[in-house]
C-alpha cells in the first residue's frame, strides 16, 4: 500500500458532496488502508476520502498523535445522528497546511456508520474525537472549516487562501 497525494483548499473535488459506498470491496479495502498510510505519514488526526481526491463517504479518525490510547478509526457511509451543546475549539485541515483557526461546532455527537468489517456502529463522543468527526463528516458534504470562520477572519486569510488554491 501507499501514501496518496493530498488535494489542497481550491481542488472542486473538496467541494463536492461525495457517493456512498455502495460495496466495501478490494478497491475500497485498497482505498481506506492508503489513507491510513496518508493520515499516519502527514500527522494528521483525521482524513476524509475526498481530500485524496476520492468522492467517496468514507473517513478515518486517527488521534493517536495526541492520544497514546487512541486507536484509528474507520467511518464509512457515516450518518450523523444527534448533536448536543457548542464549543470552541482550534481547527486544522491537511488540505489548508500552517492554517489553524477557532472554530465553533457542537460538543458532543453521536455518530452511526460502517466499519471497514461491514458492520455498523454507533459512537458518542465528546472533546477533540467530537471535533474530528464532525470536521471530517464536513468533507463529505463539500464543506470546509473555513465557512465557518467569521467574515473578518476570512479577511485577514485571503491572501494564503488565495496562495493555496493558485497552487493546487
Ligand atoms: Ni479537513
Amino acid at each position: 500500500m501507499a501514501e496518496r497525494q493530498i488535494v489542497n483548499y481550491g481542488d472542486p473535488v473538496l467541494r463536492e458532496v461525495a457517493k456512498p459506498v455502495e460495496e466495501i470491496d478490494q478497491e475500497i479495502k485498497d482505498l481506506v488502508s492508503d489513507m491510513v498510510d496518508t493520515v499516519k505519514e502527514a500527522n494528521g488526526l483525521g482524513l476524509a476520502a475526498p481530500q485524496v481526491g476520492q468522492s467517496k463517504r468514507i473517513f478515518l479518525v486517527d488521534l493517536s498523535a495526541v492520544d497514546m490510547t487512541a486507536t484509528l478509526k474507520v467511518f464509512i457511509n457515516p450518518e450523523i445522528v444527534e448533536t448536543e451543546d457548542e464549543i470552541e475549539m482550534e481547527e486544522g485541515c491537511l488540505s489548508f497546511p500552517g492554517i489553524f483557526q477557532k472554530i465553533i461546532r457542537p460538543a458532543r455527537v453521536k455518530v452511526r456508520a460502517t466499519g471497514l468489517d461491514g458492520n455498523q456502529f454507533e459512537m458518542v463522543a465528546d472533546g477533540i474525537l467530537a471535533r474530528a468527526i464532525l470536521h471530517e463528516y464536513d468533507h463529505l458534504e463539500g464543506k470546509l472549516f473555513i465557512d465557518k470562520i467569521s467574515s473578518m477572519a476570512r479577511t485577514m486569510l485571503r491572501g494564503r487562501l488565495r496562495k493555496l488554491s493558485q497552487a493546487s
